[in-house]
């Protein structure tokens, strides 16, 4: 039983979560957002992220303080929450993302946690290898067998009440990542990173960290954290919480304002081609783009992160929100039309709808469908899997029309897309009370064709007759033998 972590509210695989880190006695709610400090370069102070932006953690890295001299005495001598004058929970890196760009260190797992310990560290992390995707699988396995080496080592270094990362690793084949995951899971540490996810974000392989983080997440115990290690694009973020990320990392916010990036939830875009700023934040109140442009290059670079983490913690709000309220997938649906590979990313969520129903509540406020999409969600396939278990009586009428037409039958239910067949009883009851447009698509139709082939193989023995509102032909193929069909929009 891990005992760092509590649920507080799901939807889908989205989840709510309070990580308590005792070494810095505080409690985290998540999902949360860690701004990455760069020992050596602040662009924004650590002091004004807990007190301007709220926020509650952060990140840095150990192994560039460990290597410089002069931070590595400050940080011995003060300890890192002085050093930086950060008040909140501190994560401390290993050094491992400079061993996946660079290819050596010069630390071991022992040294560097140590370190890590002694400076005041609140969560460390171990050596762990950063394999890259794609890579041959004989690498991607036996690099995997030296982290999951090194996770063990660190569950013999003494940290007293530092909270230790498991990053689990596996590039991009599904059954290492789940065989990592199974692995970290049964060692004593405490957060689990998804790692090396940094190479599929930079090319946009939404889809593809989609499938890495569903792995990882099968060989976890729901009350595991789960970090995306490096992953740090506001855009994606309601996607991986969807998928059951509880903590980002996010140097994107002070990379990108060098290079006069602004980021919004659609997407980035270049200072040089905005003729306005398409957001309230107290950079952007402020200033318009030609201001912004004619400013000192250190000054820019400053608004322009503040704006792109004001951005980024606005969107982890509106997640939280959504969660609270039910409908974080509408808001998935809403981000994955910013960019193909966003909607890639949605569709791949979609491909482990089964997986995410287990999580997914049972009831929530409201279904909206908002995309052919929608279709395929959770809450369509658990239905489904109700109708499966449904019985009905000799002779039934499914009906998208008039109840009052069911004279002859012994029973009549509904039918909606895209959830197909119901009892009338269960109008009321999510997900049933969907709002779904009426200019109905054919994946929606499809759907509830599927529910009623659940239903009329679940009762082999029952007569059904289907009153449809113009299902197309190709539809009505898909239907089992044997269901009577009438066109409810046709002259009789
Ligand atoms: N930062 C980004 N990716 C990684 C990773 O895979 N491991 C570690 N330790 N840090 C990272
Ligand atoms: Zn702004």
């Amino acid at each position: 039983m891990r005992d760092c972590f509590e649920l507080r509210d799901t939807d889908a695989g989205g989840r709510i979560g309070e990580l308590r880190v005792p070494r810095a006695d505080v409690t985290v709610e998540t999902p949360a957002l860690l701004p990455v400090i760069n020992p050596n370069l602040q662009t924004i102070s650590p002091r004004r992220l807990a007190d301007e932006f709220g926020a509650e953690m952060l990140i840095t890295n150990s192994y560039i303080i460990h290597n410089t001299d002069s931070l590595r005495e400050r940080a011995l001598e003060e300890g890192l929450h002085d050093m930086l004058d950060f008040p909140g929970a501190i994560m401390t890196d290993s050094g491992s993302f400079q061993l996946s760009e660079y290819g050596e260190i010069t630390v071991t797992t022992e040294e560097i946690l140590e370190f890590q310990y002694e400076i005041g560290s609140d969560v460390g992390t171990p050596v762990d290898i950063p394999t890259p995707p794609d890579v041959s699988r004989e690498r991607a396995a036996s690099e995997l067998e030296t982290t999951k080496e090194r996770l063990e080592v660190a569950e013999g270094v003494d940290v007293g009440d530092m909270l230790v990362n498991a990053p689990v690793q596996g590039s991009t084949y599904p059954d290492l990542r789940e065989d990592a995951a199974r692995h970290a899971d049964a060692t004593v540490l405490d957060v689990f990173p998804v790692g090396a996810v940094v190479p599929l974000m930079n090319d946009y392989r939404y889809a593809d960290m989609v499938d890495v983080v569903a792995a990882a997440k099968r060989g976890l115990g729901a009350d595991a954290p789960v970090h995306l290690f490096g992953a740090g694009h506001p855009m994606m973020f309601a996607l991986a919480v969807a998928m059951g990320c509880d903590l980002f990392d996010s140097a994107a916010y002070a990379l990108y304002a060098r290079d006069d990036r602004y980021l919004t939830v659609r997407g980035t875009r270049h200072l040089d081609d905005l003729d306005y700023l398409p957001c309230s934040c107290p950079v952007c109140t402020a200033h318009d783009p030609d201001d912004l442009r004619s400013i000192p290059d250190e000054d820019r670079e400053e608004a322009l992160a503040a704006h792109n983490l004001h951005v980024t913690f606005e969107e982890i709000r509106r997640i939280k929100q959504a969660i609270r309220a039910g409908n974080l997938l509408e808001l998935v649906e809403q981000r994955a039309r910013a960019h193909p590979a966003m909607l890639d990313g949605y569709r791949a969520l979609l491909d482990h709808a089964e997986q995410l129903e287990r999580t997914d509540p049972v009831s929530k406020g409201s279904f909206f469908y908002t995309s052919h999409e929608s279709a395929r969600r959770p809450e369509v396939i658990r239905h489904h899997e109700r109708l499966a278990r449904l019985e009905v009586p000799d002779a039934v009428f499914l009906t998208e029309g008039d109840p009052s037409s069911a004279g002859e039958y012994d029973d009549s239910w509904r039918v909606e897309p895209p959830f197909g067949p119901f009892p009338r009883a269960l109008s009321k009851s999510y997900p049933l009370t969907a709002e779904v447009p009426d200019r109905t698509d054919r994946a929606a139709l499809e759907a509830a064709a599927r529910g009623v082939a659940r239903l009329v193989e679940a009762n082999p023995d029952s007569e059904f007759t289907l009153g449809h509102r113009g299902w197309p032909e190709g539809v009505l193929e898909a239907l089992p033998d044997g269901v009577e069909t009438i066109d409810l929009t046709r002259d009789r």
